[in-house]
């Protein structure tokens, strides 16, 4: 048995191949079998000559996405997509599909979320999930190369890390816990024990946002740094995300191809990146009308984002928020208390935040002060003020949205189709 991937090795050598039926086409004496295996998708050919009666006339039958066993010659040829074609001499069939819902002609994007199981097989699908997989590994052979652990943090957790609007709250036997919004807390217990460290995995927001940008779980991934300043996590942030994209643009050029994504400006992609101020950001909206103007505190919202974004042809920093639209942990800036020693980084092209991060309140007497400040409640994070008790040091570090970074990426117009299985506000099926 041969897989797709691997076809170059097997030329003029007789393979099989078991996959699945993607389409087909015929011309009187000939079928065009597109036949997908998980790995790739091949062109095999059906002569009338070369096969049994039999087999011939199964093609007439074959469905798409009917499960087959093949058997051909692989042969060059530059026209066939993919660079191979099988020359068909059996076909086994495994089973018959009976009116796959999916067909080639266009479905309505309710239609085809619900038949997720399924849509994932199209090849446009696999390319971006393919790409996923390939950000994925570079983003734990960046860290792991860097000598960050990996700590992965709990899902399950007693309080809220980013604010108690969008917290799922979930029953524990005679308590209750939340769905973990980031693993931040955690990984600020990691890097007091491991210096560098990094967190990856599910994060959770009862999100009653209906965007493009927003799912209600969502990966990411948080590195935490003993020591750090904003300065050197910003450094850390951009290395990173430029060697992601360099990774992806190296090893994912078909999948990038399938997608019809213009690389050209994420070729363009150098150190280092734009920074600018939230004060900046104000200026460059008020010399505009596109989307609404904002007063000083004000958070950036999907319209803001969205004209910033598209000012930038290359991912960019804005630091130095307000502290009032910022989260409880944000170290104040000490020249002036107003504002959060904080950054995002905004995807251009009008992709807006993909990640955000701070340095963190390491004064125990002021992270207290936070709490009160923020409305939460002390008791829950007595272990996260042991880590200010208990040799504090300044720390820095960030979170980056794993599909908001492959929307980009793949050029995606919205962010459901960068996760396998996604959960929206009025979604959680299939
Ligand atoms: O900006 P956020 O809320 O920051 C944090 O959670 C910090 N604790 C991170 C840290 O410093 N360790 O979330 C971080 C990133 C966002 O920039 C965005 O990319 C993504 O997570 N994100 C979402 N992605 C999809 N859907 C949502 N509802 C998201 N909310 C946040
Ligand atoms: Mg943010």
């Amino acid at each position: 048995m041969a897989y797709i991937k691997e076809i170059a090795k097997y030329e003029g050598q007789e393979i099989t191949i078991k996959g699945w039926l993607y389409n087909k086409r015929s011309s009187g004496k000939i079928y065009f079998l597109l036949i997908r295996d998980g790995t790739g998708i091949i062109q095999g050919l059906v002569l009338e000559d070369n096969v049994s009666k039999k087999t011939f006339e199964l093609c007439d039958r074959l469905t798409q996405e009917s499960s087959i066993i093949v058997k051909g010659k692989v042969r060059k040829d530059s026209r066939a997509p993919g660079g191979y074609e099988l020359e068909l001499n059996d076909i086994k069939v495994v089973q018959l599909t009976e009116s796959y819902p999916i067909s080639k002609k266009t479905h309505g994007i309710d239609f085809l979320l619900s038949n997720r199981h399924l849509w994932l097989r199209s090849r446009r699908q696999y390319a971006i999930l393919k790409v996923r997989a390939e950000v994925i590994r570079a983003i734990n052979d960046f860290f792991d190369s860097r000598g960050f652990l990996r700590f992965d943090a709990p899902i399950l957790t007693p309080s809220s890390c980013e604010g108690t609007t969008t917290l799922f709250e979930v029953p524990y036997f005679d308590n209750k816990v939340y769905l973990s919004q980031s693993g931040q807390l955690y990984a600020e217990a990691g890097c007091m024990a491991f210096g560098k460290v990094y967190t990856f995995g599910p994060t959770f927001r009862a999100e009653l946002s209906k965007t493009k940008r927003h799912i209600t779980e969502f990966w990411q991934i948080e590195p935490e740094v003993a020591y750090a300043n904003l300065d050197d996590i910003m450094k850390l942030a951009e290395e990173f995300v430029s060697y992601i994209v360099k990774r992806v643009l190296d090893k994912r050029e078909e999948e990038l191809s399938i997608l019809e994504r213009d690389t050209k400006l994420l070729e363009k992609i150098k150190l280092p990146f734009s920074r600018i101020t939230y004060k900046e950001a104000l200026n460059l909206l008020d010399k505009q009308t596109e989307a609404p103007k904002l007063k000083w505190g004000e958070d950036l919202g999907a319209p803001q984002e969205t004209y910033l974004a598209n000012q930038f042809e290359v991912p960019f920093f804005i630091h130095h928020y307000p502290a009032s639209c910022k989260a409880f942990y944000m170290k104040r800036d000490p020249e002036n208390s107003e504002l959060s020693l904080c950054i995002d980084m905004l995807a251009p092209e009008g992709y807006g935040e993909i990640m955000t991060g701070s340095e963190r309140e390491d004064n125990l007497k002021i992270l207290e002060q936070r709490l009160k400040e923020f409305n939460l409640p002390k008791k829950p994070q007595e272990w996260y003020l042991d880590l200010r008790r208990y040799g504090s040091v300044p720390h820095s570090g960030f979170g980056l949205g794993l599909e908001r970074t492959i929307a980009w990426l793949c050029g995606l117009k919205h962010i459901r189709e960068a996760i396998p299985f996604p959960r929206t506000i009025d979604r959680a099926y299939p």
